[in-house]
């Protein structure tokens, strides 16, 4: 094949930060994507009304484009049922963060014991707010996903109406849980689908491709590849592409985040080619994300085409996953 057509493309887990940065990434996402899951792990975390519509805002001035919608989420915390059933029609999920495992997500749980967080996701369960969850414990760093399991399933068991969404796994252990609860979905990054341990940190230190959850084991890498392929119907794409400013990651101290925005679907195109399966990629990148969501996204096709495209070496601040590089796919337009 040497073309394909993805209609509205849809970016699940998606970091677009604020100010400058915000400028500079959303218009590369809002560009091939009709819609993504924005995170809310600004610096404070978003967790008011005001704070969901006035972000919604500049992020729409940002993209100056009205094909894209930006799904809001808020950043967890124990919130009351009438201030959710205030704030639902104005967000798409909830993001749980551990606290203190990644990027700005110091104001995150310090325990998930299911008894003080039951008012708020009953309350999300009954009025239909999705739970988007970071997981990982703050063990051994390749052990933090799978140490996470028993977690997923307390909140599975407690909460069967609660829709809850599995972020970025990169394990084995994660994808295993997919057919074990009803209730437990899966998004799943380009990045993780491509690289190990070994591509971060086995020869030279790779910082631009340092992240959180840290990539795995080969293993790891195949059993992700085995459900993103055949467009398991429970998991979605989202690319968490998480741009930071190029000092910060060429740095002592490199903070965690690939950015992958630019590349996200030319790269996709090109995993699923080499695995025989174009086939399924509009599922994983589109109708998946729709069912599960409920979502009915802006009209958007983009059409790839086997092409060279060169990665640019830097984007605004940000050096972008495979940059300088040249991807066997691009994007030739987009109706
Ligand atoms: C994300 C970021 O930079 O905000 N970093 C990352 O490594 N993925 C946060 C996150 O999703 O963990
Ligand atoms: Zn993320």
């Amino acid at each position: 094949m040497e073309s394909i057509t993805l209609t509205m493309p849809l970016d699940m887990h998606l970091h677009l930060r604020d100010g400058e940065m915000l400028e500079t990434v959303a218009p590369l996402t809002s560009y091939s994507f009709s819609g993504a899951l924005v995170m809310p792990n600004l610096v404070p975390p978003v967790t008011t009304k005001e704070m969901v519509k006035e972000y919604r805002k500049r992020i729409k001035h940002a993209i100056g484009r009205d094909d894209f919608e930006p799904y809001m989420t808020l950043f967890y915390q124990n919130y009351s049922r009438e201030f959710l059933e205030s704030v639902q029609n104005e967000i798409t999920a909830i993001k749980i963060y551990p606290s203190g495992a990644t990027t700005n997500s110091e104001g995150g749980v310090v325990s998930f014991d299911i008894e003080p967080m039951r008012e708020t996701l009953q309350a999300m369960s009954d009025l239909g707010i999705i739970l988007s969850v970071h997981g990982e414990t703050n063990g051994f760093v390749m052990d933090r996903e799978a140490e996470f399991m028993s977690v997923y399933e307390k909140l599975a068991l407690n909460f069967p109406k609660l829709k809850i969404i599995m972020e970025h796994i990169t394990t084995a252990d994660a994808v295993a849980m997919l057919d074990k609860y009803d209730n437990l979905y899966a998004t799943i990054t380009v990045h993780h689908l491509i690289i190990t341990l070994d591509d971060v940190a086995g020869g030279m230190l790779r910082p631009h491709l340092f992240c959180k959850p840290i990539a795995k084991r080969p293993e790891d890498r195949a059993a992700l590849l085995k459900v993103a392929l055949s467009a398991h119907p429970k998991v979605m794409f989202g690319s968490d592409s998480a741009p930071h400013p190029k000092h910060t990651k060429e740095s002592c101290g490199c903070g965690a985040g690939v950015f992958t925005a630019p590349i996200a679907l030319q790269l996709l195109c090109e995993v699923f080619e080499a695995h025989d399966q174009l086939g399924n990629l509009q599922a994983f990148v589109s109708d998946n994300a729709q069912r599960i969501y409920g979502i009915c996204a802006e009209f958007k096709e983009v059409v790839l085409v086997k092409h060279d495209f060169v990665v640019p070496e830097i984007y605004g601040t940000v050096v972008p996953m495979k940059a300088g590089e040249t991807l066997k796919w691009s994007i030739e337009r987009v109706d």
